[in-house]
């Protein structure tokens, strides 16, 4: 094996590792639909009079914020991690089954986060959320 041989071997060889966590990366996690609040490092404020998240002040509506989604829900807002504990995908929010389904294996998780179906095992991080007026704030 000449040098040159070496390097391009290298070479493809770091290619590949460069794309594939990004793949998987995008694989792993939905976040179709985020959108950024303030964020002061133990909390998450969230702005109701702002278009971002005008879904929260009408029951059943919910959005996707820093990796948790925020849900309007029959038992107030909750807010629980977006990504399901079974193999990764985003969560949605069911307004009229008041739950968050996974669309990728069917796994549904009640509004504490606990597991109502399978295949997944483990319940879903919940945070507190706290309503003064027309900010919502998730406590981290
Ligand atoms: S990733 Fe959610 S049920 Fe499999």
């Amino acid at each position: 094996m000449t040098r040159r041989d070496l390097i391009q071997k290298v070479l493809i060889g770091g290619t590949t590792v460069l794309i594939i966590p990004k793949v998987m990366t995008s694989c792993s996690k939905d976040n179709t639909g985020d959108t950024t609040g303030g964020n002061n490092g133990n909390t998450i404020t969230l702005d109701l009079t702002d278009a971002k998240y005008s879904a929260l002040t009408t029951a059943g509506g919910f959005v996707n914020v820093q990796g948790i989604i925020v849900a309007n829900t029959t038992a107030g807002y909750v807010a629980l991690d977006n990504t399901c504990t079974h193999q990764g995908c985003g969560i949605s929010f069911s307004s009229a089954n008041n739950n968050f389904p996974c669309p990728c294996h069917g796994s549904v998780f009640s509004t504490n986060g606990s597991v109502v179906n399978g295949p997944a095992t483990v319940a879903l991080k919940s945070y507190s959320v706290a309503r003064n007026g027309n900010t919502l704030t998730i406590t981290l």
